[in-house]
């Protein structure tokens, strides 16, 4: 399929240009901005941007809070900072020292020269990758106590009996990958890998026992995890289904046409 829309690669002062037009066409009324990535405080709305690979941009990673300046004065900050000391902690998010956050917002309400008004701020889990924040990777168990998926990634399993086993979509989210595999996966019985494919509810007693379980998605494409919640899967190694599902993905990747994109380089 043709690109038909020209697109522009940027210069800085273009994107400058671009910045303060959108702000006129979208304006707000923001008095100063300070970037503990930039270490200052800007006036200019134009300017007030969180590079886009900041968790609290990509991953909604962050948390924030907002104080009232009344008179000239900012009304309640300490109970203000006890809460963002408290969410931090809950959403474990490192933060600055207590005097340091105080005195950074104080020296931007300064800044902005707003006497009324309220001063917003935020805590992030801060740049770095485009995945998740290096944490533990959970699995979803709905209240019915059946599997669901991971935080990122869909999760498949293999039972006792050899059954591919995927969990229904109605609650998670139908991930691309899932599908284009169950799909692939009848290849699998005629070559006796598995007896059969199906999409069901799995209740999480059973998914403990399954002797493999696999996490799916377009980043991972397919990878086995050989230990839950210290307790091995199956033989605790990867198992030959999961590498059959990854080469069966890897193969479409490189020829089934109808789903390949050129691109003009
Ligand atoms: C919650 C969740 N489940 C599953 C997936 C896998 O989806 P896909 O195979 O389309 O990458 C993702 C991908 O980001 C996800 O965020």
């Amino acid at each position: 399929m043709p690109v038909t829309t020209a697109l522009q690669t940027l210069t800085a002062d273009e994107v400058l240009a671009r910045l303060r037009a959108l702000r006129t066409r979208q304006p707000v009324k923001f008095s100063a901005f300070y970037s503990s990535q930039l270490d200052g405080i800007v006036t200019d709305p134009a300017l007030m941007v969180v590079p886009f690979d900041d968790h609290m941009v990509h991953r909604g990673h962050g948390i924030f809070d907002t104080a009232a300046i009344e008179a000239g004065k900012i009304y309640d900050l300490e109970a203000h900072l006890d809460r963002f000391v408290r969410s931090a902690r809950n959403s474990k998010l490192k933060l600055p020292a207590r005097e340091e956050m105080r005195d950074i917002i104080v020296r931007t309400t300064a800044a902005s020269g707003r006497r009324d008004g309220s001063i917003r701020y935020w805590a992030s889990a801060g740049p770095g990758s485009l995945g998740l924040t290096p944490v533990d990777n959970g699995v979803f168990i709905d209240e019915a106590g059946n599997v669901g998926e991971s935080s990122n990634m869909n999760v498949a399993f293999v039972g006792a009996d050899g059954m591919l086993k995927h969990p229904k979509f109605d609650h998670i989210l139908s991930g691309c990958t899932s599908l284009r595999l169950l799909e692939l996966a009848a290849s699998l019985q005629t070559r006796n890998l598995i007896t059969g494919v199906q999409v069901c509810d799995i209740p999480v007693a059973e998914a403990r026992a399954a002797r493999e379980m696999m996490l799916i998605g377009s980043s991972i494409k397919v990878a086995p995890v050989v230990e839950w919640d210290q307790r091995p899967i199956g033989a605790g190694k990867p198992g030959p289904v999961a590498r059959a599902l990854r080469e069966l993905l890897e193969a479409d990747m490189r020829s089934a046409r109808e789903r390949l994109i050129d691109v003009p380089y």
